[in-house]
């Protein structure tokens, strides 16, 4: 299974060194939030200007109005951008998922924990690259992981969905076997393992990585 740590739980005073300690990771994950689709606040582009990337990186983009942001994530060196497709409607999501592409970004569309995957029109499905599964509610970090997103994979799959599916939420080194199975291809890790030490990250990056 492939990684993806998500560095909203890092330690902000050591930024350089917390990314330097999950650079064996396939992808580093940024969740950006702006107080209005989810209740909380995160971080922008401003506060990783300084910082060395060592592996691609991927906005994840809990905000309204993601038209509006995605550029500047571009610029910071993003290779995906993934929006939510509560706070654009199917119309818009098809459309913007056809605009990053045109901008030589990997288009993702993400569905929150309260949201049915049927809810993603075939439209979506034929263009979006990746689809981001939820397992919690969006908006923080630790929460715990709802096991009805392995249903959401399957029947994403189900539909013949060629491209990558993620999922993000409380996965830990115990359900990831199970996400493999139903059909997911990467995970977003972020308390199991941020709030471990520098020391030991490298070795459960890999354990994701051999499962
Ligand atoms: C939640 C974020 C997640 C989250 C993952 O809204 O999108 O990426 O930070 O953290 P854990 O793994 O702690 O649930
Ligand atoms: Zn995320």
């Amino acid at each position: 299974m492939k990684i993806a740590p998500s560095i909203l739980d890092a330690n902000w005073q050591s930024l350089q060194g917390e990314i330097n300690s999950i650079a064996t990771a396939d992808r580093i994950h940024l969740d950006i939030m702006d107080g209005h689709y989810v209740p909380n606040l995160s971080f922008g582009p401003p506060a990783l200007k300084d910082i060395n990337f060592p592996v691609e990186t991927e906005a994840h983009l809990m905000v309204d109005n993601p038209e509006n942001f995605f550029e500047m994530f571009q610029t910071l060196g993003c290779k995906t951008i993934t929006f939510h497709l509560e706070n654009t409607g199917s119309d818009k999501a098809f459309e913007f998922l056809k605009h990053l592409k045109e901008k030589n970004i990997k288009p993702g569309i993400c569905i929150d924990g309260n949201t049915q995957p049927e809810e993603l029109t075939d439209e979506i499905l034929a263009i979006a690259e990746q689809v981001l599964v939820m397992s919690v509610k969006a908006g923080f970090g630790g929460q715990s992981f709802t096991p009805e997103c392995m249903d959401k994979i399957k029947a994403i799959r189900a539909r013949g969905f060629k491209g990558e599916i993620e999922v993000d939420g409380g996965v830990n080194i115990d359900n990831v076997s199970g996400l493999k199975e139903a059909g997911a291809d990467i995970v977003v890790v972020g308390s199991f393992l941020m709030k471990k030490s520098v020391e030991e990250r490298t070795s459960i990056i890999k354990n994701f990585q051999q499962i």
